[in-house]
């Protein structure tokens, strides 16, 4: 059992600062020795070390409408390329960030690596707007366009290296509760299975994690990608973060989805995103949010309460 810990220290993809801390305050949380406590042989990989990205950052949009494409694209590409290298060396990689847009770089990866890989994307957003739909502009809401090649021409030529290797029927939503219209049409266009907040009340995690898999994985033998945004758990556990909605997921029902997908023995690759110690408002919500995102790596890797 080998697991890599991929620092992606970034936060280009949207314009608060803060987001790039994250992997120090998660592997100063002591998240790498807490991974190998379960039996993992660790090491951690920083492939960002040597540029300072947050320098180049500027809040102008392009003429395709989007913002930092440059910098994003190229922290994707080589994020990419060291997930790919741990994947092929039969390592678990866990991407810590960062902002979420990084999910273009950890997805395609696990996709080149095996093209069986089902997504299981958890978060508060839908991450799919493409640069035609986004107001924002911000990239860590387009990732999941990227990823499927929804409306390609739209684009930024600095993502023509992407491979759009990911089709509509092995993704999966769960703890959607701030969707922008446009990306209401595509969820609905692409029949993506999508659980919402609405789903899990109605429903209760433990059959939702159920359906959600049951959708892009029924016959429980593709490998997962696990992309956690930790906004997908309710702001008042995980304060410390840069796009809250409220109505989240309760810590529980968070850590209940990675045991979960602990359970199927088939998690090959992860992503833990979004913590900004900076938006804290105290000590406390920094190590609330710190925490929560070490327990949701700790409980995908194997961690059980018995
Ligand atoms: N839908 C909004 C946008 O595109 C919010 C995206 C938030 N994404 C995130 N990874 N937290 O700007
Ligand atoms: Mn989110
Ligand atoms: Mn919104
Ligand atoms: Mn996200």
């Amino acid at each position: 059992k080998k697991a890599a810990i991929i620092t992606a220290p970034f936060s280009g993809g949207q314009p608060k600062g803060g987001v790039e801390l994250g992997p120090e305050y998660i592997l100063n949380a002591g998240f790498e020795k807490q991974i190998s406590s379960l039996g993992w042989t660790t090491q951690v990989k920083s492939p960002l070390e040597g540029t300072n990205y947050e320098s180049l950052k500027t809040n102008e949009k392009d003429k395709y409408g989007v913002k930092n494409a440059q910098i994003v694209s190229e922290c994707c590409k080589r994020i990419h390329d060291s997930v790919y290298s741990s994947l092929e060396a039969g390592e678990l990689p866990i991407t810590i960030g960062g902002d979420h847009s990084i999910g273009t770089a950890t997805v395609s990866a696990a996709l080149e690596h095996n093209e069986d890989t089902c997504v299981l994307w958890i978060d508060a957003h839908a991450d799919i707007n493409t640069p035609l739909t986004t107001e924002s502009g911000n990239l860590h809401g387009c990732p999941i366009s990227f990823i499927l090649g929804i409306d390609k021409e739209s684009y930024p030529p600095e993502f023509s290296w992407v491979p759009a290797k990911l089709k509509a029927n092995k993704l999966a939503f769960i703890g959607l509760r701030d969707v922008d219209d446009g990306e209401k049409k595509i969820l609905r266009e692409h029949k993506i299975p999508s659980f919402s907040m609405y789903h899990v009340d109605k429903y209760g995690i433990g059959k939702v994690v159920e359906m959600a898999l049951d959708k892009v994985n029924p016959e429980r033998k593709s490998p997962i990608h696990l992309s956690y945004d930790v906004d997908a758990i309710d702001p008042s556990f995980v304060p410390a973060t840069g796009t809250r909605v409220e109505g989240g997921l309760s810590l529980r029902e968070g850590l209940f989805i990675a045991e979960e997908v602990a359970q199927t023995g088939l998690l090959s690759s992860m992503d833990i995103v979004e913590t900004n110690p900076l938006l804290a408002e105290t000590e406390e919500h920094i190590l609330d949010t710190v925490s929560a995102a070490c327990a949701i790596g700790r409980c995908a890797m194997g961690q059980t309460l018995l």
